[in-house]
């Protein structure tokens, strides 16, 4: 599946996205004009907005409300990311270099708040729901904020469990996709048991995407950014946590601590790389990775028929197998 076929199947509801979203941006002041003009060209997947939209549809009824959350979806994780390239210092993302690069960590945070707050913004607006709306993207603020503080506070230690992995890719990923299923699903008007059907979609999914990307990142050069990087950022995902699983704990003890010399030892990536690979942690990790998409295909189990919840399990699919 490509992405670009699910904003054809969109259509209509496509461009009334894109037209709020561009809306939404609009800045005189030079800077953040220029910023944001910059953010725009280099857009990324957009799998949120398409997310959204999927499940609005799935749930027979895309509003104007829909439209809505749609947008301040992604101006929600654009303001993350902007913040995030200052916490993980990063210099590129999406292939290109990051603003904090370009234009320095002040800018980057400046030009995230502003996307935050263009996020709210656009829920305020909601004509009917915006209250309960808002009240369920703070709630996935609060979660993104204390993902990256748990992970943050594990970095420094290399003593990262298989349990507060879990925790911070909720924390940090698959909040932000429960919310958007849930709040997709409001607006469309569907039942309470529908949407709490699409809430558990929302999570299982977030939990895959996160652990493709944590795959990826030992596994090629595909997502513009360099590899071992998470490495390089303290972070031990689920690879690695799958690779040191089987090893005894003298072993365990020397990897961690291997982990944590990085900052003093660059040299340590490729060593951890190669006991990872040498410890199938990816192929082990992807195993994990299956069972949360079959999950999330089940969840979409009390969904009527129709092409948008095809469209969603195509989606659930796409988040195994992308290679980006
Ligand atoms: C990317 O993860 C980052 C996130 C999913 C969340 C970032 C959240 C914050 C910085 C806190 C809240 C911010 C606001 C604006 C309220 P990653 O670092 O694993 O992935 P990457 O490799 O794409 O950077
Ligand atoms: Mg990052």
């Amino acid at each position: 599946m490509e992405l670009s076929q699910v904003q054809t199947f969109l259509a209509q509801d496509w461009s009334c996205f894109q037209d709020l979203f561009k809306k939404a941006l609009s800045s005189d002041e030079p800077l953040l004009k220029e910023t944001n003009a910059y953010l725009a060209s280099n857009e990324g997947k957009m799998l949120r907005p398409m997310l959204s939209l999927l499940v609005s549809r799935a749930c027979g009824n895309v509003t104007d409300e829909s439209i809505r959350v749609a947008a301040a979806s992604e101006l929600l994780h654009n303001a993350t990311l902007l913040h995030d390239d200052v916490l993980d210092q990063s210099a590129s993302r999406r292939g290109v270099p990051t603003v904090m690069s370009l234009l320095g960590s002040k800018a980057s945070v400046l030009a995230g708040d502003f996307w935050l707050v263009k996020a709210v913004e656009t829920i305020l607006d909601c004509r009917r729901h915006s209250k309960e709306l808002l009240r369920m993207f703070s709630g996935t603020v609060s979660d993104l904020v204390e993902g990256e503080m748990l992970q943050m506070e594990k970095a420094g230690k290399a003593d990262t469990s298989l349990m507060d992995y879990h925790d911070i890719i909720f924390l940090k990923t698959a909040s932000l996709f429960k919310t958007i299923c849930s709040a997709a699903a409001l607006t469309a008007g569907a039942s309470s048991r529908i949407e709490n059907a699409l809430m558990n979609f929302g999570i299982q999914l977030g939990m895959a995407f996160q652990i493709k990307d944590d795959i990826l990142d030992y596994d090629g050069d595909a997502l513009g950014k360099p590899v071992g990087t998470d490495l390089r950022e303290g972070k031990i995902t689920l690879p690695l946590l799958k690779a040191l699983e089987k090893q005894e704990p003298r072993k365990q003890a020397s990897i961690r601590r291997m982990v944590y010399e990085i900052p003093q030892k660059d040299g340590n990536v490729a060593k951890v790389a190669d006991f990872v690979k040498e410890n199938d942690g990816t192929a082990l990790a992807a195993v994990t990775l299956q069972e949360y998409v079959q999950r999330a295909k089940e969840c979409l189990g009390p969904l009527p028929e129709s092409q948008a919840k095809d469209w969603l399990m195509k989606l659930a699919d796409y988040c195994e197998y992308r290679t980006i």
